[in-house]
């Protein structure tokens, strides 16, 4: 039997094991600011999909650790689009646009076609990139119903959206359409413990002040819920040797992994494979 576990660590393994009332009283009684939040958020009710009223998720790119997480993900894409001079982009589940925009103002060269690809309408309409072609659907409804191919596909903490057999079929099509994949993701753990998602969450959530309760209630702990306790999932992550070895298997044979940052979950990476 493993050892008993405390704090927000224990409130998750009750909620996970249906015990929503012992969950929420660990919760409160653990005196961190992440178990206050979640007390709350099992008190209140989830605040519906994050994506598609997406005040919190916008308001969580734009503070605490990704800010600058984002500058250097700009600064590295506009590096590789003046590298590579790609004619043609897509960008698979662009958000609202924090990476693309400033990667474009960064750089020299600009793509004469720029394709964005985003399901919830609410973020691609507020996307400032002029001239772009935009389609408000996922990624495989999109390479599902048009042709088109390019010279550089860009995803950024998109791709762990789509769960991983779909994930495969969106990877195996690309391979065909495109001459490079880039993709931003965070070099996970293979497998973590309560107490260490606990340990990290507190970490992010610390970095929000006044914007903590927003961020944490519609954005971070639906996510926390469902990696740790069940709840439908938000997104399924990685280490970067298994992003790796998921883009070799959709057929990409050269495959490089370059450190983009540290990060209060774990370190970022940018994944380049052609
Ligand atoms: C963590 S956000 C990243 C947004 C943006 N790329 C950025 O870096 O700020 C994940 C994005 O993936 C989108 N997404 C979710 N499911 C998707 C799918 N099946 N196909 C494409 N995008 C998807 C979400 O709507 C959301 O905008």
């Amino acid at each position: 039997m493993g050892a008993v576990l405390t704090g927000v660590a224990g409130a998750l393994a009750a909620y996970r094991a249906g015990d929503v009332g012992r969950a929420r009283a660990l919760a409160a009684e653990s005196g961190t600011r992440l178990g206050a939040e979640l007390a709350t958020y099992w008190t209140d009710g989830t605040s519906g999909p994050v994506y598609d009223q997406p005040a919190a998720f916008t308001a969580f790119i734009r503070g605490g650790g990704n800010v600058e997480l984002y500058r250097r993900l700009s600064e590295g894409l506009a590096a590789r689009y003046d590298s590579w001079r790609p004619e043609a982009v897509l960008d698979v589940g662009c958000g609202d646009g924090l990476a693309i925009e400033p990667a474009l103002a960064a750089a020299t060269f600009q793509p004469s076609r720029i394709d964005l690809v985003e399901p919830s309408a609410a973020l691609l309409s507020a996307v400032e990139v002029a001239g772009a072609r935009r389609f408000p659907l996922t990624a495989q409804d999109f390479l599902g119903s048009d042709g088109s191919t390019w010279n550089l596909v860009q995803s950024t903490f998109a791709m762990q959206s789509i769960e991983p057999a779909a994930r495969a079929e969106v990877l195996s099509e690309l391979r065909s359409r495109t001459d490079r994949v880039v993709l931003a993701e965070f070099d996970v753990p293979e497998h973590a413990d309560l107490a260490s998602l606990a340990q990290r969450y507190e970490r992010g959530v610390a970095e929000y002040g006044a914007q903590a309760s927003l961020v944490a209630q519609g954005f971070l702990l639906p996510v926390l819920l469902g990696v740790a306790a069940g709840e439908a999932r938000t997104n399924w992550e990685h280490p970067a040797a298994e992003w790796a070895r998921q883009l070799e298997a959709a057929g990409f044979s050269s495959v490089t992994v370059d450190r983009l940052a540290d990060y209060w979950w774990s370190p970022a990476v940018l994944i380049t494979a052609s």
